[in-house]
């Protein structure tokens, strides 16, 4: 159960840390992170071969990524440059799938040569890959036809998504390991984000057991990710133990089917890092209008873009003010487009110069942000073991210009002057 306190980081360092660092801010805690990941291990401790692949895309500051890998994740990547910054923390390669979708064969290859593991979902570039390396084992990733996930953006894994090959073409994929040679190791889904229904994810999970018998030299099933955390107050989650104990059970019998102890995969990336994280936004302006209060924060859809995308729930606090009345605010940015955080919050008596704290800030906040409005990309810092750590500078008028070139225009004038007949 969700409680508004239950931020393992204190009020008063939130704020030490909003004053030291400035705003707006990141912060992460590696303490949750670490009770998250050994939550996920313990809901599966009868599993023989258990292996967490963190997905890199949630949060991808290299402090968290090397933190993660120090207390035994692995990393899922879905580009190049993910698969680039988990190498700079001194990842094993073979510690890294790339799950990538719809890249072209080149990028393929190129990260197949860093020693990763490769895990394809369509089946032009599986036989592309199987002609030209079917030395280089290979994962499926199998688009089991199941709707899961909180909202259509994030299911993936229904009929009409792009992601995956369709079960119905596990033939063909037989067909093309024949002809190639090519050996397939590993069998993957990711069925979509927010999955409450354990019933549908477990269905999902029969559908792999049974595309995975169809291959002899299967090393591994992946079954991704997507566990709903809590947003707010009353919200269910997925029931990680619970989901443990069947899918281990389910797993167990299965590598007995099989004949070999296999390795059951996740990758997740909002059960680890969303409720680590918090964003600080400092209140620039409190505005009355004829129906609203708005509290106008100094950030916008730029650093947190899911409440705009998703219409994700982030619950907000006023870290300065927590004994105040309650009173009723619409939390908006300072970007010029509507980009409103939150409608109608029942929050603690906002004055400006105030810090909100959004909570769940941890998973697809910072790593979704941009300088929208050539504004900088805020700071982030890690908590770590109760010590506060700056991972990433706050950006500065340098950074939004680097990388643009500057065009001589008086050479332009003159050139097309010259093309001009007289
Ligand atoms: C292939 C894949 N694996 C894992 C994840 C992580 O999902 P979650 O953050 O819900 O755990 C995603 C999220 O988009 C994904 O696309």
């Amino acid at each position: 159960m969700f409680k508004i306190n239950q931020h393992p980081l204190e009020r008063t360092q939130l704020l030490e840390l909003a004053t030291k660092y400035g705003s707006p801010l990141y912060v992460y805690d590696t303490d949750k992170i670490e009770a998250q990941y050994n939550r996920l291990t313990n809901a599966f401790s009868t599993v023989k071969n258990l292996k967490l692949n963190y997905a890199v895309k949630a949060l991808s500051n290299i402090n968290i990524l090397k933190f993660l890998q120090g207390i035994g994740a692995g990393l899922d990547t879905v580009s190049i440059q993910e698969v680039q910054l988990g190498l700079t923390t001194g990842i094993d390669p073979k510690k890294i799938i790339f799950t990538p979708n719809g890249v072209s064969l080149t990028e393929i290859e190129e990260v197949a040569k860093l020693g990763v593991q490769i895990n394809i979902d369509n089946l032009s570039i599986l036989e592309l890959f199987g002609q030209k390396h079917p030395k280089i084992p290979v994962c499926v990733r199998i688009n089991p036809h199941i709707m899961a996930g909180g909202n259509s953006k994030i299911s993936v894994g229904h009929i009409d998504s792009k992601f995956g090959i369709s079960i119905h073409q596990v033939p063909h994929i037989k067909r093309v390991v024949e002809n190639t040679g090519m050996n397939i190791n590993g069998i993957h889904m990711h069925t979509g984000s927010d999955i409450l229904d354990i019933d549908t994810f477990l269905r999902a999970t029969e559908i792999l057991f049974d595309v995975a018998k169809q291959f002899e030299n299967i090393d591994f099933i992946d079954f991704g990710s997507g566990f709903k955390v809590p947003y707010k107050e009353g919200d269910i989650s997925t029931d990680i133990e619970q989901l443990g104990l069947q899918l281990s059970e389910r797993f167990n019998d299965f590598c007995v089917e099989y004949g070999k102890e296999i390795t059951l995969m996740f990758e997740p990336g909002k059960f680890l890092v969303s409720e680590a994280g918090v964003f600080l936004a400092k209140v620039n302006v409190v505005k009355q209008t004829t129906s609203t209060v708005f509290a106008h924060v100094d950030s916008g859809f730029n650093h947190l873009v899911r409440p705009m995308m998703y219409d994700s729930y982030h619950h907000i606090t006023n870290i300065s003010n927590t004994e105040g009345r309650d009173r009723y605010y619409s939390v908006v940015g300072y970007i010029c487009e509507t980009d409103t955080f939150g409608s109608n919050r029942r929050i603690s008596e906002i004055s400006e110069e105030d810090v909100l704290c959004f909570h769940n800030a941890g998973a697809y906040c910072f790593s979704m942000a941009s300088n929208y409005n050539s504004r900088y990309l805020p700071a982030e810092v890690m908590v770590h073991r109760g010590e506060d750590y700056l991972i990433r500078k706050r950006q500065t008028i340098q950074d939004i210009l680097h990388n643009q070139e500057v065009v001589d225009f008086s050479i332009i004038k003159k050139n097309s002057e010259e093309a001009i007949p007289a």
